[in-house]
């Protein structure tokens, strides 16, 4: 099981300072959103900051890209050190190459899926990729209300993961704190994203470790 603090909800003026603490705090990984006001509502950060972050931690950073054209972005997002780069299949690139450039480039590959879209359209992907993100929110805002008819979703992943004898990560993003975590993490989901329910509190290290314990079943 990860826990991965997403710095959506850090104080953006103090990046570095907050990637260190969460790692300080226990977290498993950093949870980076890059978007780009196109593919959704809302502009936060690209290559240069996720550079600029790299020397205050070592923790493994987890890129999630909500950008139109991920694979114009692939090689820049792994040169500025993202461990793991996640694209969503609603995007405008072509996802097998896509999965191929995160794969060039020697780091993890995800795809992510928004409310909208089927369990199904993973499916032909999933002996190609380390991580599905199923998305328990719309994408583009932190602090959004879970979506419990996604767990549905990830238990369909996973069930066709097991068929297949695939050792994958799942990952949940949106809504997840220590009331929806466990739902989450009976369906099949392993990898937990939280913003607000993190960096929203005074004691990181508290968050985590309540977090951590509420997805033990
Ligand atoms: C939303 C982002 C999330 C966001 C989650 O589009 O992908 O990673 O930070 O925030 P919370 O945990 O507050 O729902
Ligand atoms: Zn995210």
């Amino acid at each position: 099981m990860k826990i991965a603090p997403s710095i959506l909800s850090a104080d953006f003026a103090r990046l570095g300072q907050e990637a260190a603490a969460m790692q300080d705090a226990g977290a498993d990984w950093l949870h980076l959103d890059v978007m780009d006001g196109d593919f959704v509502p809302n502009i936060t950060f690209g290559p240069p900051v996720i550079t600029s972050l790299r020397p205050y931690t070592s923790i493994t950073f987890d890129a999630h890209l909500m950008i139109r054209q991920p694979h114009k972005y692939i090689e820049q997002t792994i040169a500025a050190g993202a461990d793991i780069v996640t694209f969503h299949l609603e995007a405008d690139s072509p996802v097998r190459e896509t999965i191929a450039q995160i794969r060039a480039g020697g780091v993890r590959a995800g795809i992510s899926v928004s409310p909208d879209t089927p369990a199904s359209a993973v499916f032909d992907y999933l002996e190609l990729v380390d991580m599905v993100l199923v998305m328990t929110v719309y994408p583009g805002f932190g602090g959004q209300k879970f979506m419990p008819e996604m767990l549905p979703k990830i238990s369909g992943i996973r069930e066709r993961a097991a068929q297949l004898n695939l050792k994958l990560d799942i990952q949940v993003d949106g809504g997840i704190t220590k009331d929806t975590i466990a739902e989450c993490a009976v369906a099949g989901a392993n990898v937990f994203v939280a913003g607000s329910a993190l960096f929203g509190k005074q004691d990181y290290a508290a968050a985590v470790a309540e977090m951590r314990a509420a997805a033990e079943f």
